[in-house]
């Protein structure tokens, strides 16, 4: 018989999260179907959200040349059969604190940066850059996590060696552009931009840099179509499209400079978006969604 989640301490929530303790070297790591947008956590639900965001983070986790958190499979025993497929056995890490982006193409504060003074992250780029040029090589753009409601704040590679040391810092780049390298060629084999990403990384016992929370998932990273790629222009989100659109267009009723929060999304808005995020999922990984562990939502 599988443990009761209440058998669990609940540990924290984070934004999409809940992580309970298992034992003293575990955690019990379960996605939520939350959804946010324009950093609000909206009152609408995207149903199996969570199921498909941990089955894409355990694709790539399996895919990547890279140590990571995980301790179990997405059966395993410690994990209660209702967050079956939503949560996953992880090994408790010492967080490092810096957010590790890498970005293959200049978009979001990456481009605003760039804006202001030329550069991203203390890294000078050529002029004429423009919104979703793709850079000649990835970059390694570090950040420090805000809290709930704020922004990540970007910071120069000398910050980050101020704040976790030269070795670290150097292990930090070298891992981050590596496991995006080999996660963005993978996904433009099949249609997909992955513009870019951001990992967090924590330290084990033995002192290693281990890959944790999630990976590649559309809450983490920017998933473009490739087909309809075009520099200059900003890029239609693979995931939160019609979301955003329909929050931003007339029929919301919702002002987003605003001070409230944004309304309830209609049915049609919420089913669209959770197909979005199946549809991303099984191009990705070659594998049916329908074949995912699980009660489905
Ligand atoms: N292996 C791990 N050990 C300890 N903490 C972890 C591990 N993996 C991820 N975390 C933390 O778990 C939390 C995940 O919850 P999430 O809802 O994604 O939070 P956030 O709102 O900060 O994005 C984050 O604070 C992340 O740093
Ligand atoms: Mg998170």
């Amino acid at each position: 018989m599988r443990p009761a989640l209440s058998d669990y301490e609940h540990l924290a929530s984070g934004k999409v999260r809940e992580l309970y303790r298992i034992d003293d070297k575990h955690l019990l790591f379960v996605a939520s179907d939350r959804i946010s947008a324009y950093d609000y956590i909206l009152d609408s639900l995207i149903p199996d959200k969570g199921r498909i965001l941990t089955a894409m983070s355990v694709f790539f986790f399996d895919y990547i040349d890279a140590p990571n958190h995980l301790a179990g499979p997405p059966d395993d025993p410690r994990i209660p059969d209702e967050v079956l497929g939503r949560a996953l056995v992880v090994r408790q890490l010492e967080m490092v604190p810096v957010e590790c982006v890498a970005r293959g193409y200049l978009t979001g504060s990456g481009l605003l940066d760039y804006q202001r003074n030329g550069k991203v992250c203390g890294i000078a780029l050529p002029p004429g850059l423009v919104e979703a040029s793709r850079f000649d090589e990835p970059l390694f753009t570090p950040a420090t996590k805000a809290e709930l409601g704020e922004h990540d704040e970007n910071i120069s590679f000398s910050r980050t060696i101020e704040l976790v040391g030269a070795v670290r810092a150097n292990q930090l780049r070298e891992r981050t552009l590596q496991i995006y390298l080999q996660a963005a060629d993978h996904a433009l084999t099949k249609g997909i931009i992955i513009a870019d990403t951001k990992f967090e990384f924590g330290v084990d016992a033995d002192d290693r840099v281990v890959l944790a929370d999630e990976v590649f998932t559309p809450d983490s990273s920017r998933y473009w179509p490739a087909d309809t790629y075009q520099a200059g222009v900003v890029q239609p989100s693979f995931d939160k499209q019609f979301v955003r659109n329909w929050l931003t267009g007339p029929e919301s009723g919702w002002d987003r400079n605003g001070s409230t929060p944004p309304p309830p999304l209609p049915d049609d808005i919420v089913e669209a978006t959770r197909a979005r995020y199946i549809e991303a999922y099984e191009r990705i990984s070659g594998l049916s969604f329908a074949d995912w562990i699980g009660p489905s939502a």
